[in-house]
């Protein structure tokens, strides 16, 4: 089978390979999947490039959330939604998954929709409720809301009955935000976000922000945030990581909340499963739709994962074999 690997590290068009492969063989506990859609994330990205938090041995397929067919054993046939486990990740024609961690799709769930069920919107149902405490009547101030972890987090904050405020770059994701449904966008490219989230909430500021791009965004972001609000560190795509002032945290009373959903995979393995049945619900209810900005071949990969560093994307990038 073929399979994109990374032999040395650097931007994914530079050491990304389309590689022969032997098959992956099924063995006990691991399920053997044809891949019918892989969503990309950033971490992707950081991962060819090296900087991710986990770093793989080389050389490793990228590739964290996938939809496959199962084909061997009991389930031959079954659609299921899992993540693989590197350095044997999704971008590849084949991958084995830990059985315990292969969700349910719907029938009636396409699976380039799926495939984009669960990385950003875990994290965000994770993020949301179980780290912030997020309560229906809050504000919520979303950051880069037209990518996917900022639309996910857009619709699950709706879904949870929040005044949703989001910034995105440009008027093109100005105007997917307001697709998504956001109450209050900012092109934060040109405008200030901190006086239009003060200016939206009478001077009080976000009860929760939800930060996937840190540096200067979670700098001004402490400058808008409310009387006992939460700041989630959801992730650092500007780049820079920024240092939080605890005095400024203890002026302001609010507090600044980490979020690695990668880590309850080992640390409480059943929230992925109780956290898929609740996004389940709210797909049927019509409540979140993951937003699928492009279908591509899976031969796209390395330009795809390219344009996901030149911020040139919206919601979920999925590839097809
Ligand atoms: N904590 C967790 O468990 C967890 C889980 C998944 C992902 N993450 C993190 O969340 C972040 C977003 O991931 P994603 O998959 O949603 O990525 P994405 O779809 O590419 O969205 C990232 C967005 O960040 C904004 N951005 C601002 N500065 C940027 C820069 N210098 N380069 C690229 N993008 C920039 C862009 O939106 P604008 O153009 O609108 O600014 C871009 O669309 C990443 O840092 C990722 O590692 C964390």
């Amino acid at each position: 089978m073929k399979a994109w690997r990374v032999h040395e590290l650097g931007e994914p068009q530079d050491v990304l390979t389309w590689d022969d492969v032997p098959d992956p063989v099924a063995h006990a506990g691991m399920l053997r999947l044809r891949v019918e859609a892989v969503a990309l994330n950033f971490p992707d990205l950081l991962l060819c490039r090296g900087l991710y938090q986990d770093k793989p041995p080389l050389p490793f397929t990228p590739g964290l959330e996938l939809v496959g067919t199962v084909l061997d054993g009991p389930r031959t046939g079954e659609r299921v939604l899992a993540s693989p486990v590197l350095p044997h990740g999704g971008l590849a024609e084949q991958v084995l998954v830990p059985e315990g961690s292969a969700l349910p799709v719907p029938d009636a769930m396409p699976s380039t929709t799926a495939a984009g069920l669960l990385v950003t919107y875990q994290t965000g149902h994770v993020g949301l409720h179980r780290r912030a405490g997020l309560r229906a009547g809050e504000t919520l101030l979303v950051h880069a809301g037209a990518g996917g972890v900022g639309s996910a987090a857009i619709q699950l904050g709706l879904a949870a009955g929040a005044r949703v405020i989001a910034t995105a770059g440009g008027p093109d994701k100005v105007a997917v935000c307001r697709d998504l449904g956001a109450d209050v966008v900012v092109d934060y490219l040109a405008e200030d976000f901190v006086s239009v989230v003060k200016d939206a909430t009478e001077g009080r500021g976000a009860d929760v922000v939800y930060d996937s791009v840190g540096g200067d965004v979670f700098d001004k972001s402490r400058r808008c945030v409310a009387f006992e609000g939460r700041i989630v560190v959801v992730g650092f795509a500007g780049g820079r990581i920024a240092d939080a002032p605890t005095n400024h945290a203890l002026v302001k009373n609010y507090s600044i909340v980490g979020l690695h959903w990668g880590l309850y995979r080992t640390h409480e393995p059943q929230l992925l499963h109780t956290t898929h049945a609740a996004l389940l619900e709210l797909w049927h209810r019509g409540r979140i739709d993951p937003l699928i900005g492009a279908v591509l071949p899976l031969a796209e990969a390395p330009a795809a994962l390219a344009r996901l560093g030149e911020r040139g994307t919206v919601g979920k990038v999925v590839l097809q074999p």
